[in-house]
């Protein structure tokens, strides 16, 4: 298997439950403290090796681009002011080495379209797929765990976490059966089962290393769970013909696609700040 140097980014979502933040600018946008969520996802891939980030992106989309990219009027501004700290994190928002490249999708057909919308540029090597939304704090970062289980045993890895057997119907549910210590052959993986039909409680949370072929699958996968291209109906027909493997991955997950999930990664990275902890702490122990 080759050596993983894309990572996509599919960042085309409407971002629907955090309006009207997000009726004008992107949700991969808003800041946990004061980064945005597609830079601790790029950071994420960035840590692993991957030079190549790949985002799908749509309509309203533009901030995200404008974001990785040089800001001539706002860099001499702060050079001109000497406030050469600030100048220096603008101009390190990313890496000199590192590509960036913008797919359209224009039209919202779903995660599994968005994943298809890459093969242009991904080809025939095996690749990341981040899913902002899922910030995953752990050392080392979530990605590159993932890609040594991948590079180990040559085929696909999910990242997944238990959930609270209620919550089944928001994710994808694999079953499989114990490999070795965290990680998982899968067997079967079916898109948001309700609880009652759920065939395990592993859920894939935004992180997976993949073989091209899921290319040759996603192609011919039509509309499942409501309405879309699911990637996770491609997944299920790659896993019946090669190996797939879920990783229980070392670190905490924190569902910045809910409102409850991105008020805690805010409070956990705040308290993860030098500059804040002390301050914060304070203040957090005077409510109630
Ligand atoms: C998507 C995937 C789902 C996965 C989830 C992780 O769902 O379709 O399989 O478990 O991300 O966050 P979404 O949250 O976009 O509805």
């Amino acid at each position: 298997m080759k050596r993983v140097t894309k990572a996509v980014f599919p960042v085309a979502g409407m971002g629907s439950r955090f309006l009207p933040a997000t009726k004008a600018s992107p949700k991969e946008m808003m800041p946990v403290v004061d980064k945005p969520l597609i830079q601790y996802a790029v950071e994420e891939a960035v840590a692993a090796g991957i030079t190549d980030m790949v985002f799908i992106t749509g309509r309203n989309k533009r901030a995200i681009e404008d974001h990785f990219d040089t800001a001539y009027e706002l860099e001499s501004e702060l050079a001109a002011r000497g406030k050469n700290d600030l100048l220096r994190m603008v101009q390190e928002v990313i890496p000199k080495h590192v590509n960036c490249i913008y797919i359209r999708q224009t039209v919202a057909l779903g995660l599994g379209h968005a994943v298809l919308c890459a093969q242009p540029v991904v080809q025939d090597e095996p690749f990341a797929v981040i899913l902002a939304d899922d910030l995953i704090d752990g050392e080392p970062p979530i990605i590159q765990q993932m890609i040594e289980v991948s590079q180990r045993h040559q085929c696909s890895v999910l990242g997944v976490q238990d959930v609270p057997r209620s919550h089944t119907g928001q994710y994808g549910i694999v079953s499989a059966t114990n490999l070795e210590p965290n990680v998982e052959l899968a067997h079967g993986i079916i898109e948001k089962p309700s609880p009652d039909v759920a065939p395990s409680t592993l859920a894939v949370v935004g992180r997976y290393i993949l073989t091209p072929r899921i290319f040759h699958h996603l192609a011919q996968v039509k509309a499942g769970a409501g309405g879309e291209i699911q990637l996770t109906d491609g997944i299920a027909a790659l896993l019946r013909e090669e190996k797939l493997l879920a990783y229980r991955f070392n670190g905490i997950r924190y569902d910045c696609g809910s409102k409850l999930g991105y008020l805690k990664a805010q409070v956990a990275f705040a308290l993860k700040r030098e500059d804040l902890r002390d301050g914060f702490a304070d203040y957090l122990a005077t409510l109630k």
